[in-house]
């Protein structure tokens, strides 16, 4: 069962998924799909709440920015990586796997 369907993301519109106890941040561009942890490691800020750039994110709360495809912290305050998980696309069906 898909957790989500494509024609409902929108690239530039991150949504919160809630899955398997986790809270993931589920981002499309283009025809691809990202998912990383939706808290900022920054500190308690949801990253489903800020902007993407190409395949950048950044969070709403100090502006810190990751990279959507390997989850790396690419400004400060963010150090730490956050946390991704790989997405399945088939069709219109969107899946994160955890
Ligand atoms: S909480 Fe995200 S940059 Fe500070």
């Amino acid at each position: 069962m898909s957790d989500l369907s494509l024609d409902q993301l929108e690239t530039g519109k991150p949504v919160k998924l809630e899955k398997n106890g986790k809270t993931i941040c589920v981002a499309r561009v283009g025809d691809e799909v990202f998912a990383v942890n939706d808290t900022c490691s920054h500190s308690e800020a949801s990253l489903s709440e800020g902007d993407v750039t190409d395949f950048k994110i950044e969070c709403w709360l100090h502006g810190a920015e990751f990279d959507l495809r390997t989850g790396q912290a690419l400004s400060l305050p963010a150090t730490q990586s956050l946390e991704t998980y790989a997405v399945k696309v088939d069709g219109n069906s969107v899946t994160v796997e955890i």
